[in-house]
């Protein structure tokens, strides 16, 4: 299919400088950013020290570090903003999805300063906002329509962007989300928390020239990980080097299965991108969430893509403000003070 990738005209939003709240897992964040593309402030309280002993997300544990952490953040994102609250435009925050005591210590907080400072409330869905972390700060944004592939700890989805405001979800995946499964498998190879930087820089690979599976889904755009963790945690070798129990050859296998898994879910994410981008004329590629991170997948995802790739700088690719705060300066229409969480939002 041809589409004409002619620039277009850049509708600009009546709100210029926007603070934003962000806290639908374990990131308490609040960003200032301005023009959708300007980063003023940008803070972020991280809990995962606190949730590494659990090896995963509790999310009482983060409802109640949210509620601790909120007032400092967003006093501190306002000190940082030259101007403070006098330069505020308007006030948003992601209400889905996410978990749902987590999304409220953030959305509340939103519609109370909006609501007492009188200023419009912006609500913003978490997935599409992961996005626009790549119009922050970039000399060049993406031209529409663009395939955009969201992979984070708790979402894998491939859509089709038209425009702001115009998407069309394309597939997503059938169980763990990609974020999940690099979690799940570094726990299974016992190599830490969170499991994406873990796997990435243990990964070695193997003198042989072993693939472990890839879960194709044939004319879908889905995808599917929980065989390929499967595939992990049941390999021969592995459990063989546990029972002779020799440590070294135990943690080289560790290592090895790291580097096989990550090619895995890499060549399943690069090639179903691919595949969208032929089938639909699509002018540029967005790729963002925490899973966006990950080297060898922005490696691979610039050798094959043959449009433009919008990928954000690494500390935008996880959870922040900045990404709610630059989604809503192009999506300005009033939210609403009643607006409920929504743990299950969807996309599009
Ligand atoms: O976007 P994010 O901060 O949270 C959600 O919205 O879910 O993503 C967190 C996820 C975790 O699963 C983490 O393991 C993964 O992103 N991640 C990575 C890398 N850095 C973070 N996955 C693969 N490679 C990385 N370098
Ligand atoms: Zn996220």
């Amino acid at each position: 299919m041809h589409t004409s990738c002619d620039k277009r005209t850049i509708v600009s939003s009546p709100f210029k400088t926007i603070l934003a709240i962000e806290t639908s897992c374990d990131e308490t964040a609040a960003a200032v950013v301005s023009d959708g593309r300007h980063l003023v402030a940008n803070i972020v309280a991280s809990q995962i020290d606190i949730h590494r002993r659990y090896g995963g997300v509790v999310p009482e544990v983060a409802s109640r570090q949210h509620i601790l952490a909120i007032e400092s953040v967003v006093r501190e994102a306002i000190a940082q903003t030259p101007g403070g609250w006098d330069t505020i435009d308007a006030i948003a925050a992601t209400y889905g999805p996410g978990l749902s005591g987590a999304l409220l210590t953030g959305l509340n907080t939103a519609k109370t300063l909006a609501w007492s400072r009188g200023l419009p409330f912006l609500q913003v869905n978490h997935v599409e906002a992961h996005l626009y972390a790549t119009w922050i700060g970039g000399e060049v944004v993406p031209q529409f329509p663009a395939v955009a592939l969201v992979v984070s700890g708790g979402h894998t989805l491939l859509a089709l962007l038209r425009d702001h405001a115009d998407a069309e979800r394309l597939g997503g995946t059938l169980d763990d989300a990609a974020g999940e499964a690099f979690d799940k498998v570094a726990r299974l190879l016992v190599l830490g928390y969170p499991g994406g930087p873990a796997i990435q820089n243990n990964a070695v690979a193997p003198a042989s020239s072993q693939r472990l599976p890839r879960a194709w889904l044939h004319g879908t755009y889905d995808f599917s990980f929980s065989g390929l963790k499967t595939a992990v945690g049941t390999d021969p070798t592995l459990v063989a080097a546990g029972v002779a129990g020799n440590q070294d050859d135990l943690m080289r296998r560790r290592c090895e299965l790291a580097y096989l898994f990550q090619e895995s879910v890499v060549d399943i994410l690069v090639r179903k991108t691919q595949a969208a981008v032929a089938a639909s004329g699509a002018c540029s590629v967005i790729v963002a969430g925490g899973v966006a991170a990950n080297a060898r997948l922005r490696e691979v995802l610039r050798t094959k893509l043959r449009v433009p790739l919008h990928i954000p700088p690494l500390d935008l690719c996880t959870d922040n403000a900045a990404m709610i705060a630059a989604c809503a300066y192009w999506h300005p229409v009033n939210g609403d003070l009643a607006v409920a969480v929504d743990p299950n939002l969807p996309f599009a």
